[in-house]
This record gives C-alpha cells, sequence and structure tokens, in this order.
C-alpha cells in the first residue's frame, strides 16, 4: 500500500521537517523550506534494519548492450545540431529562458516539422489558451497547425494524456504552470517544480517519449526555476537574447547525448524564429566604421563568431559615472577600464563609459577584453581604429599589468576574421595567419589607433 504524504525540505541543508517553517530548524537559514511529495510504502524497512530488496548481480559494462539512438530531427538545423544530431527518444531536454524570448515559438515550430515528417506529437500549454496556440501556430511554417494540443494546468490530467495518447514527442510549456493536486504548494514554487518535472521523466523515460521542458530563467537568475531541474533532465537549453532585440542565442548548458560547445543564432521575425546560418557576415555587414567600433573575433563554443563591440564615452554629471555594459560581463569592462587608464594611457575619468555587444548577442569570453579595450580608447579620442575601408578586428585578454594574452583557438578567429576581408586583425603574439601580433595593451592601441589620433600619452619601451 502506497500513502502520499508531503514533507518541507530545506534546500539548504536537506532538513526535512512535518511542518512549514519561516526559518530552517537545522542549518537556520531562512525561506529555504520548500515542500515535496513523499509515497512511503505502508510497513517498510525502518531505521537501521536491512533492507528487504534482492541484491542483483551488476553486468560488465563491455557486456552491457547499448545501441545507438536513432535520433528524430526537429526540421530546425541549429536546433537539431546544439542537440548534437536530433532529438533521443525518451530523453528530457529543458529549455530555458526569460519571457518573451521565443520559447513557444521555437518549440512550436519543432513540433509542426515533426508533426509534418508524420511523427506522433502532443503540445501541453498550461501558460496559453488553445486558442493563443492556434493564433501563433497560424504564423508558423510546416504543418503547426496540425499539432494536437492540450491546454491544462493539472499534472495528473496531462501525465494521463500523454500516456493515452503516446506521442514520440511532446513539448510541456511551462513546468511552472503544472500543477500536482497531491501538493499543497503554488504552481511554479520549488517542491511542484521538481515533482512535475520528476513525474514527468518517469512516463517517458518509460514510454519513451522525447519531452521538450519550457521553463522559465528569470533575469536574476530565477527562484523557483528550472535551475533545480538540471540535475533530472538530459540537456538543457538556455535561449538568450533580448526580447526587443532580432537576435537569439540557444546554447547547451548540459547534454547527455552531445556536446556543450555548439551556439544557434536565430532571428525573431514575422514568421516565427529564422535561422542565421552566417551570423558573422550578418554582423560585419552591420558594422559601422565610426569611432568606438571594433569588430571582436570571439568563440562561441566551438564556433567563431564576428560581433561588432561598441563604445561611447560621454561626459557625466554623475558622481559615480555611470558603466553599462551589454552583452559583456560588468566586471570585465571595469578591470579592462582600470587597466586602460593605469597602463594604456587612456583614462576616462569621470566619463560615462557604454559598451554594447551589437545584435544583443553575448560573450562571455576574457578573449573580449582587448575588444572592449579598443572601442573605448576609439570613443574616448573620437578617432575610428585603422586606416582602410575595412572595420578593425582583434581579439585577447588584458592582464591586469598591461600584457596582452593569447586565447584558445587563434587559428578559428584568424580564419573566420580573413573570410570577411578584416584588416589588420590585432592579436596576442603567437597567433599566427596575418595578425599584427602585439605582446601589450599599449602596443595594441598603437597599432589599431592611426598615429594623428594618438595623445600625447607617454610610450612604452
Ligand atoms: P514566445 O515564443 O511566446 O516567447 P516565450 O514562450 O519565450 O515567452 O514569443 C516571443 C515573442 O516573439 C512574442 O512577443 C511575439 C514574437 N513573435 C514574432 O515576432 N514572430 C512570430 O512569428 C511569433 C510566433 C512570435
Ligand atoms: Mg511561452
Amino acid at each position: 500500500m502506497a500513502r502520499p504524504t508531503t514533507v518541507f525540505v530545506c534546500a539548504a541543508c536537506a532538513t526535512e521537517s512535518a511542518k512549514w517553517h519561516g526559518q530552517c530548524p537545522g542549518c537556520g537559514a531562512w525561506n529555504t523550506l520548500a515542500e515535496e511529495a513523499r509515497t512511503k510504502a505502508a510497513g517498510g524497512a525502518r531505521g537501521g534494519r536491512a533492507a528487504a530488496g534482492r541484491p542483483v548481480k551488476p553486468v560488465r559494462l563491455a557486456d552491457v548492450r547499448a545501441e545507438g539512438h536513432a535520433r528524430l530531427s526537429t526540421g530546425i538545423g541549429e536546433l537539431d545540431q546544439i542537440l548534437g544530431g536530433g532529438l533521443v527518444p525518451g530523453s528530457l531536454v529543458l529549455i530555458g529562458g526569460s519571457p518573451g524570448i521565443g520559447k513557444s515559438t521555437l518549440t512550436s515550430m519543432a513540433l509542426g516539422n515533426l508533426q509534418g515528417a508524420g511523427r506522433r506529437t502532443l503540445y501541453v500549454s498550461g501558460e496559453e489558451s488553445a486558442a493563443q496556440i492556434r493564433l501563433r501556430a497560424e504564423r508558423l511554417p510546416g504543418a503547426a497547425l496540425e499539432v494536437p494540443v492540450l491546454a491544462e494546468t493539472d499534472l495528473d490530467t496531462v501525465l494521463a494524456t500523454m500516456d493515452a495518447e503516446r506521442p514520440e514527442v511532446c513539448v510541456v510549456d511551462s513546468v511552472q504552470t503544472l500543477h500536482a493536486a497531491d501538493l499543497t504548494g503554488a504552481a511554479g514554487s520549488v517542491g511542484q517544480v521538481r515533482e512535475v518535472a520528476d513525474r514527468i521523466t518517469r512516463l517517458a523515460k518509460a514510454r519513451g517519449i522525447a519531452v521538450l521542458l519550457v521553463g522559465h530563467v528569470t533575469k536574476e537568475g530565477s527562484l523557483a526555476g528550472p535551475r533545480v531541474l538540471e540535475h533530472l533532465v538530459d540537456c538543457v537549453l538556455q535561449f538568450e537574447g533580448e526580447r526587443e532585440r532580432t537576435y537569439r542565442t540557444l546554447r547547451a548548458l548540459k547534454n547527455r547525448f552531445g556536446s556543450t560547445n555548439d551556439v544557434g543564432v536565430f532571428e525573431m521575425r514575422q514568421g516565427g524564429l529564422v535561422e542565421v546560418a552566417d551570423a558573422s557576415a550578418r554582423f560585419v555587414g552591420e558594422a559601422t566604421r565610426a569611432p568606438g567600433s571594433v569588430v571582436l573575433a570571439a568563440m562561441e563554443g566551438s564556433r567563431p563568431l564576428l560581433v561588432e563591440v561598441q563604445a561611447l564615452v560621454s561626459p557625466s554629471e554623475l558622481v559615480p559615472p555611470r558603466r553599462v555594459a551589454n552583452g559583456i560581463d560588468r566586471n570585465r569592462l571595469a578591470l579592462v577600464l582600470a587597466v586602460l587608464a593605469r597602463h594604456g594611457g587612456v583614462g576616462v575619468g569621470s566619463a560615462d563609459v557604454f559598451v554594447n555587444v551589437a545584435g544583443g548577442v553575448r560573450v562571455d569570453e576574457p578573449g573580449a577584453d582587448l575588444a572592449v579595450a579598443l572601442a573605448v580608447a576609439s570613443a574616448q579620442r573620437g578617432v575610428a581604429l585603422g586606416a582602410g575601408d575595412s572595420p578593425v578586428a582583434c581579439f585577447g585578454e588584458v592582464g591586469l599589468t598591461g600584457e596582452l594574452r593569447s586565447v584558445g583557438h587563434p587559428d578559428r578567429r584568424m580564419a573566420e576574421a580573413a573570410k570577411f576581408g578584416l584588416r589588420p586583425v590585432i592579436a596576442p603574439a603567437g597567433s599566427g595567419g596575418a595578425a599584427v601580433e602585439v605582446g601589450t595593451l599599449r602596443a595594441a592601441l598603437r597599432a589599431g589607433l592611426p598615429a594623428s589620433g594618438r595623445d600625447a600619452a607617454p610610450r612604452a619601451a
């Protein structure tokens, strides 16, 4: 006989309590208790008594039968690639992203393509009514209108329907809106989210249903959000970008069936999300040659990507002045500004500094330092980088003593810059190719800014 009960578990120390407390009785932390369902078998083994299970003979790994996974193509090349070649039957993929980024659009398109390819699909939505989902599907290509839809928030109903319909691929949009009736917490609370994901996982594995689980992540990193599910699912995809901007990136944070190196670039258009196959061409084409602009030869996972980094330095009345970073880490900006002032002879003093990666792309790698430094120096002096018509490209990490350090994959970065005719490419020593190799930030500034634009700062030896 199974008897469902609920307990409250502390997220910090895992202390269990029968009642909810504001403060954990175990570790004293506040607001860490979350409700969880427990199904205890009546009369089970208790305390120090030996467990009643029967031992099983472990199998040598070499004798384990492991068939190759037949992948299901979603019909969206970038998504398939990030998944490692398509969806694996019975796998759970969590797609996280802030509201409005395009999660429902992406998953609707994927299901439409799968349905069109003759797969059985199901779209479960706890967020929108069937009519709203239809309105979206009308704008999308493929067989999006053929997808069977269930607008429901009750977990038991959803599970029963999945079990009865036996889709090959199912979207659950979103994990925060489903509600397990045997838990009292509100939908979206940590306990509920975990329970919902856990029960869907068990059904998906048992029936071989590939599930795309949508989860909202707030800008702050999410409290009762999908982060708690990362260990449960096979694959975690993150959809990034800003709602107002057209470009979005999709990357894998975890993938049991593929690498986590690939990044897909999408553009939100009238007819849904469109893959941007050659993002570098797009970004270089849009790059200006104005003061404060430079092209960064970045690496997005294993893929080189050229993006424009822009800076604006303007007089400020604020104390302290503003330091605004979009698409790069704020702390990296502070560091680069400090090194520029101390070792590069470029002080921005009490001016406001804005740095932006064009197109709403986010670059999280130290190789972006040099681009930030060159863009800020060029903006501060009001002089465009380079001499010819082609935009200047660069990459490299800036060290605290003003040295330029090498970063990963210089060859791929150089090749990508060469493909689009960017020159010069200012890069750390050892980058090869046609790079203008420099050892220090000061030398990089000399290489990038034409002589007339250099100020009277003393030159390094
Ligand atoms: P949506 O997929 O609903 O975002 P999420 O599920 O992540 O909250 O849609 C995001 C935005 O995209 C929405 O504001 C409307 C817009 N959009 C388009 O611009 N074109 C389209 O074809 C569709 C379907 C949506
Ligand atoms: Mg949505």
